[in-house]
C-alpha cells in the first residue's frame, strides 16, 4: 500500500481493508468499516544501530506479583485473585449496563484499603460523579476525582500524583493531540490505550479502561484494544433482569471464564454470592420443557434452568429460536436427537431460553438441552430433584465431563437429590446424590421417555 492510499478499519474490531464493504469479513459486523487516514508513513529504515537490551534466563527468581484486594470477592475473584500492580484492565460492556457503578464502587472499595485511586471520568463531570458516589454511599472514600479527556493532560496529572490505580472513564472519549482522527475513532482509541498501557507498565499504576461496546456507527468498540490489555472483562446483563455478570475473556494473571455475579440495586451494585440460587429463584412448579443444568463457571459451580418450548408450526422453515446458548449447538442436537434416536423435530417450532438472562457456553449443557426439548415435545415434566450434565457427540453418545463431583455438591447443596451424568463420570467423595450414569442419548430416551 502506499503512503498516501486510504485505509479502511472496522470500527468494531479494528481489522483494516483494502476497500469499503458493507459487511466486516473479520467479526461479520454489517456497516462497521470507515476510511480513515493511514496511521503513520511507515517504519523508518534501521539505519542506526539500537543498543543492547540486558537478557536474563528462565530461572531467574522473583516474587509472584503482590495482589491488591478490594474486599468485594465477585470482583476480585474475576482479576484473579486482586489486582496486579501496574497491569493494564480493560471493562467493556454496553451503554447503560452499569460500568461506572462497578468501577466507582470497585476505586472506592481499593481506597479505603488504603490504594492511591484516581478516577477519571471523560462522560461526566466530577459534580454527577460525586452525586452518585452520595447515592452509593461511598462519599467518604479517598477517591480523587478528575474530568478531563485530554489525554495528555491525564498523563501529566497521572506522572505527578503517582497512584495505584487510574481508572479511565470511557476510553472512546479520550483524544490525543497528537493523532489526527476524531474522539472515538480506530486510531484515536487505539493510540490512547497504547499510551495509556505503556504509562502503566513504565510508571507502575495500575489502568482500568471503560470501554462501551457499539453495535455500529463511527465509534470504535473495546475489541480494538483488547489485544493491547492484560486482562479484558465483559460486563454483560439483560435488559429488565437485574443481576449483572462480569466475565474475564483474558486474563494474563489469572484463569480466564470465571465470572462475578452482582445485583443491580437502588443503591449501586451488590454482590451475589450465590448465584445458582438467584437463578433458579423464579423455579415455581416444574413444567415440562424446564431442566437443570449443573454448570461450572471458571471456578465455580452454578446451575441454571434451560427452558424449551415445541410446538407446531405454520411456516415452511420452523423456527429455531434460541436465548442465552449458542443456535448452532441447538441444530446440532436437534440433529442428533432426529439421526440417533428416530425424534424429528421437522415441522415444529423450537424456542430454547437459559432462564434468568444467563449464557451458557460450555458442551456440557447438552444433555439438559437435549432433556429440556424432550421434555417439551414429549409433554412430560422432569423429576423436579434432577440435574443434568454432559456433552452429547455427534454419534450420540455421552462423553463424561469435568468437574462432576463440584457440580453434584452444588446441586445437592440446593436441595436436588437425583443427577444424569455421562458414563465414566470421574467421582470421588460420596455426595449424597442420586446418580445415574448414561453411555448415550437413546439409553437416556428410553429411560426418562418410554422408548421414544
Ligand atoms: P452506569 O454505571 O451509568 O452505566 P454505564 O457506565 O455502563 O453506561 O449505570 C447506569 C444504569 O444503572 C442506569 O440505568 C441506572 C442504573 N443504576 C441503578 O439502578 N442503581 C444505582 O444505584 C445506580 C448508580 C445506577
Ligand atoms: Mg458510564
Amino acid at each position: 500500500m502506499s503512503k498516501n492510499t486510504p485505509q479502511f478499519t472496522c470500527t468494531a474490531c479494528g481489522a483494516v481493508h483494502r476497500k469499503w464493504a458493507g459487511k466486516c469479513d473479520a467479526c461479520g459486523a454489517w456497516n462497521s468499516i470507515i476510511e480513515e487516514a493511514p496511521l503513520s508513513s511507515g517504519p523508518k529504515p534501521l539505519g542506526a544501530k539500537g543498543r543492547t537490551i540486558p537478557l536474563t534466563d528462565l530461572a531467574t527468581e522473583e516474587a509472584p506479583p503482590p495482589r491488591a484486594s478490594s474486599g468485594l470477592d465477585e470482583l476480585d475473584r474475576v482479576l484473579g485473585g486482586g489486582l496486579v500492580p501496574a497491569s493494564a484492565i480493560l471493562v467493556g460492556g454496553d451503554p447503560g449496563i452499569g460500568k461506572s457503578t462497578l468501577l466507582l464502587q470497585a476505586t472506592a472499595a481499593f481506597a479505603r484499603r488504603g490504594l492511591k485511586c484516581l478516577y477519571i471520568s471523560g462522560e461526566e463531570a466530577s459534580a454527577q460523579v460525586r452525586m452518585r458516589a452520595q447515592r452509593l454511599g461511598l462519599a467518604d472514600a479517598p477517591v480523587s476525582l478528575g474530568a478531563e479527556t485530554s489525554l495528555r493532560d491525564i498523563l501529566t496529572t497521572l506522572d505527578a500524583e503517582r497512584p495505584d490505580l487510574a481508572v479511565i472513564d470511557s476510553i472512546q472519549t479520550m483524544w490525543l493531540d497528537t493523532v489526527d482522527a476524531a474522539p472515538g475513532s480506530v486510531s484515536q482509541v487505539r493510540a490512547a490505550a497504547h499510551e495509556l498501557v505503556t504509562f502503566a507498565k513504565r510508571r507502575g499504576v495500575a489502568v482500568i479502561l471503560v470501554g462501551h461496546v457499539t453495535k455500529e456507527g463511527q465509534i470504535a468498540g473495546p475489541r480494538v484494544v483488547e489485544h493491547m490489555v492484560d486482562t479484558v472483562l465483559y460486563f454483560e446483563g439483560e435488559r429488565g433482569h437485574q443481576f449483572r455478570i462480569l466475565r474475564a475473556v483474558k486474563n494474563r494473571f489469572g484463569p480466564a471464564d470465571e465470572i462475578g455475579v452482582f445485583e443491580m440495586t437502588g443503591n449501586g451494585l451488590a454482590q451475589v454470592t450465590n448465584p445458582s440460587a438467584l437463578f433458579l429463584s423464579d423455579r415455581g412448579q416444574t413444567t415440562p420443557g424446564s431442566a437443570v443444568f449443573a454448570g461450572i463457571e471458571g471456578t465455580r459451580p452454578v446451575l441454571t434452568e434451560i427452558q424449551a418450548l415445541v410446538a407446531p408450526s405454520n411456516l415452511g422453515t420452523p423456527r429455531r429460536t434460541v436465548v442465552g446458548l449458542d443456535s448452532g449447538r441447538l441444530s446440532t442436537i436437534l440433529a442428533v436427537l432426529e439421526a440417533r434416536c428416530g425424534i424429528p423435530f421437522a415441522g415444529l417450532d423450537v424456542f430454547l431460553n437459559v432462564a434468568g438472562g444467563m449464557r451458557v457456553s460450555e458442551p456440557a449443557a447438552d444433555l439438559a438441552v437435549a432433556a429440556a426439548l424432550l421434555s417439551a415435545r414429549e409433554d412430560v415434566a422432569l423429576p423436579p430433584d434432577m440435574v443434568l450434565f454432559g456433552e452429547i457427540s455427534l454419534s450420540g453418545a455421552l462423553r463424561p465431563v469435568g468437574q462432576t463431583e463440584n457440580r453434584l455438591k452444588e446441586a445437592s447443596k440446593l436441595g436436588f437429590s437425583q443427577a444424569v451424568a455421562p458414563e465414566r463420570s470421574k467421582l470421588g467423595a460420596d455426595t449424597g446424590m442420586k446418580l445415574r450414569q448414561m453411555p448415550d442419548l437413546t439409553a437416556f430416551v428410553g429411560e426418562m421417555f418410554g422408548a421414544g
